[in-house]
């Protein structure tokens, strides 16, 4: 039987970050805090397009036991990583600038670079040990995740208590969407970081890029008999290569030449699909517009039932045809995501798609509670008969956000 990756509970999490931090620096972290790893559920590829997501977070987690110095120096370990790095907040310049900064420790200074910028912080520096049971590289938002616990970390050591309501964890997703834009260079659209700050344990956040408006929306599988297993391909997915910002600027000239400001504000499809004369832009734009009407239409279902019967074979129809729009209009999927639903549907999956970016990364397949192993069992065979790297799982349960937790 395949193994589904466990997420660490408090306890381990804060035993884990803290003894990183003392092995590696003199004395205590002023405190270890959180963030979570995402799937979304529906609404792929539309937040860089003004449109509806709906991510929930996952149970696993990032965590940073964090001590603020006063000298502007940051000094970095990870257990993910060999070796200290360290690094002056002043020395931090943007992506593609001789000052840019290499690796994972963009993803942690560029946050208190942007907390800087936007007036919220003022860059004292840090000593920061980082570890997380997010799997890296797979589509799970493992950056985002960094830069959410670090972002609450720097909120709390400063006592500037942004994190302790919405519209200010809205101001932090904000921060952590320009680090990971301006500092790491990955033009991303900020779901991820919204997720892994404003989500709910039990609840499914339903965000409208338009404006970031959110509401919760409940989500409790296991009450209706169900469970989210999460396949993670282990296939390269990489969001700073040109696939995902190719995409990104289709979208935005598609939107310059229908003489709206995103694709959200396409009413009528089929005229906006006339009105383009590039084949591949049209089917993007299908994709998005369609994509958006899903997630209303997923959130509806949600709101209008229990998840059983008709109503659980409409959701995963919906899941279903994103993945479909996804592979043949936004060709964001891969043949291990493709591969992956395809089994997860043979093995009884009610409904399965990819998640996240695409290109490599994770599917959710909607299955019957306790039946994730076999699922899981069936797509490793699938995968082992083609010559694929073996892949991993786990289970999404609607978790917290990020939060302080010593
Ligand atoms: C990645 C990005 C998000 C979003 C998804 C696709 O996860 O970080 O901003 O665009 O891809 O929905």
């Amino acid at each position: 039987m395949s193994e589904l990756l466990p997420a660490w509970d408090d306890a381990a999490a804060v035993d884990r970050a803290r003894a990183l931090f003392t092995a590696t620096f003199d004395g205590e972290p002023d405190g270890v805090w959180a963030a979570p790893g995402r799937v979304n559920l529906i609404g792929e590829h539309t937040d860089y397009n003004g449109g509806l997501c709906l991510p929930i977070a996952l149970p696993h987690r990032t965590v940073v036991a964090l001590r603020a110095r006063t000298d502007g120096l940051v000094r970095l370990v990870s257990a993910q990583e060999d070796g200290l790095r360290e690094l002056r907040l002043a020395d931090v310049g943007p992506a593609g600038t001789p000052d840019a900064v290499e690796g994972w420790p963009a993803y942690v200074v560029g946050v208190a670079w942007a907390l800087e910028r936007e007036g919220l912080l003022d860059g004292g520096g840090f000593d920061v040990a980082v570890d997380s049971c997010v799997p890296y590289g797979a589509g799970l938002s493992s950056s985002a995740a960094l830069e959410c616990a670090v972002a609450v970390a720097l909120d709390d050591v400063a006592a500037a208590g942004l994190a302790a309501d919405d519209a200010g964890r809205a101001r932090l997703a904000a921060a952590c969407v320009r680090a990971e834009n301006e500092v790491a260079g990955a033009p991303t659209g900020g779901m991820d970081q919204a997720a892994a700050l404003r989500c709910a344990p039990g609840q499914a956040l339903l965000l409208d890029c338009r404006d970031g408006a959110t509401e919760q929306v409940p989500f409790d599988l296991a009450a209706v008999g169900l469970e989210l297993l999460v396949i993670d391909t282990r296939a390269e997915h990489q969001l700073a290569d040109g696939q995902y910002a190719a995409r990104r600027t289709s979208c935005e000239d598609a939107a310059r030449r229908l003489g709206v400001g995103t694709l959200r504000e396409v009413t009528d499809l089929d005229a906006a699909l006339a009105a383009l004369d590039d084949a591949e832009q049209r089917r993007r734009v299908r994709h998005v517009v369609t994509e958006i009407a899903r997630v209303e239409e997923f959130v509806a279902t949600l709101r209008s039932g229990e998840l059983r019967g008709d109503l659980l074979r409409a959701a995963a129809a919906l899941v279903d045809a994103s993945h479909t729009s996804l592979r043949d209009d936004y060709e964001v999927s891969a043949p291990e995501l493709d591969v992956a639903v395809e089994a997860a549907r043979a093995a009884g999956a009610h409904g399965a798609r990819m998640t996240g970016g695409g290109f490599g990364g994770s599917a959710i397949a909607l299955v019957d509670a306790g039946t994730a192993p076999a699922v899981a069992e069936a797509v490793r065979a699938a995968f082992a008969e083609r010559g694929f790297t073996e892949p991993a799982f786990l289970l999404a349960v609607p978790s917290a956000p990020a939060s302080r937790l010593a």
